[in-house]
């Protein structure tokens, strides 16, 4: 879980129909460990009561720029100087055009004025609103003056109309938050991954895989993205559910992983290999469903590209980090891998070994690099997808530098 302890956040609530998302913001924030003061506009009242927020931050929520009551806790400026980072979501057209011109005519622009932490704002409106000249300008001018803009996205509104100017959902507005607080070893890189088995059609009902669960790639995805990365994964058919806050391309066959991943990898900065790839594919793969006749019967095998050897031999190729799933001679293998492949750091393991591997929640890895090599486990799938970026950070620096 990510670690905001310690964090004040003040949370400014505008009039817009996104307004209701932010009772879920408050709900993680808090579970992320962080204390939560929450503000409303007289505009932001009309779509939600104040006693929600209050339910969920556990503090009275601040409303009126006159309110003695509220004063006396704690005024707007001592408000404006108690967080580490003022936080405007939604933060509405009109409320962004209010904050770049200066205005205080109600508590939460005052604080806005006030405040000398960090403030961001996650705009939610109309379309054609974020469109309109006036707002950009607004928005260019905030950025100017240091607000972070985080958002808006794109998709349907709640008006009908399709577009950008979605409020960022509260899950990605946590992201952002812990993203600010903490940006992570691998922050402002782009970083690619394939995980999963492919499967390789012999007829429109029948296929050769293997027993790769995707576990350990998804838990690396997850890993990356919280060091800061902003992550593609390339996946092939699992039974889990997607990470939060990740690129999902959705893939089946080897020949599909491949195109998928030439597509993004000149792009990437670091590009880990973690799927078991079907070595081989079926020539001529039937049109119709194979009826059973003969009593036996042969498929012709031919070779499937090499996804990561691909990648590595590109001329603006990223830093390659390749799997090896062995069932003996791991070192052996391992270190062929990574001279053929040409990669710069290759995660060795013994499947079929201990419960680890393939299917498993546990995994233990020997991770060698040209001049180096570390143990990572035996621990849990998310505890060595976590050491492994560790170490991919570390020698992604030193290879870069
Ligand atoms: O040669 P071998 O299949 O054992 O190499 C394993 C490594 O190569 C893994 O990182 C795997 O994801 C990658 N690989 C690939 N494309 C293939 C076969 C393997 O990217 N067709």
């Amino acid at each position: 879980m990510s670690d905001l302890s310690n964090k004040k956040i003040l949370l400014g609530i505008t009039g817009g129909i996104a307004a209701y998302k932010s009772a879920e913001l408050v709900r993680l924030l808090i579970k992320a460990g962080a204390e939560v003061r929450v503000v409303m506009t007289p505009a932001a009242q009309e779509f939600v009561q104040p006693l929600t927020y209050q339910a969920l931050s556990g503090h009275r929520v601040y409303v009126d720029l006159f309110d003695a009551e509220a004063e006396s806790a704690m005024d707007h400026i001592e408000l404006a100087r108690w967080c580490d980072l003022l936080l405007v979501a939604p933060a509405t057209a009109d409320f962004l055009g209010k904050m770049n011109a200066g205005y205080a005519d109600n508590l939460l622009l005052t604080l806005c004025l006030a405040c000398k932490q960090p403030v961001a704002v996650a705009p939610a409106m109309n379309q054609q609103m974020y469109a309109n000249a006036s707002t950009q300008q607004n928005l260019a001018q905030l950025a100017a003056k240091n607000v972070l803009l985080w958002g808006p996205a794109e998709g349907e509104q709640a008006c009908g109309d399709v577009g950008q100017g979605r409020m960022l959902e509260a899950v990605q507005l946590l992201q952002e938050v812990e993203r600010h607080f903490s940006p992570g070893r691998l922050a402002g890189l782009r970083l690619l991954l394939t995980a999963g088995p492919t499967r390789e059609a012999i007829d429109p009902v029948r296929y050769i895989s293997n027993r790769s669960s995707g576990k350990m790639g998804y838990a690396i995805a997850d890993a990356a993205r919280r060091q800061g990365a902003s992550v593609t994964l390339v996946s092939g058919p699992v039974a889990l559910p997607a990470p939060q806050g990740v690129k999902l391309v959705n893939v089946e066959s080897a020949q599909q992983m491949y195109d998928a991943v030439m597509q993004e990898a000149e792009a990437s900065d670091v590009f880990i290999a973690c799927a078991a790839v079907s070595d081989y594919r079926v020539d001529q793969a039937a049109e119709h469903k194979m009826k059973k006749s003969a009593d036996t019967v042969s498929l012709q095998l031919v070779l499937n590209a090499d996804i990561l050897a691909a990648v590595s031999a590109l001329e603006k190729r990223p830093f390659c980090v390749g799997f090896a799933a062995e069932t003996r001679d791991v070192e052996k293998y391992a270190l062929g891998k990574l001279q053929q492949k040409n990669l710069d750091m290759i995660a060795a393991n013994l499947v079929g070994e201990g419960g680890q591997g393939f299917e498993s929640d546990f995994n233990q890895l020997e991770v060698f690099w040209p001049d180096g090599r570390q143990a990572v486990g035996p621990a849990s799938k998310t505890e060595v997808a976590k050491q492994l970026i560790d170490l991919v950070a570390e020698r992604y620096t030193c290879a870069r530098s």
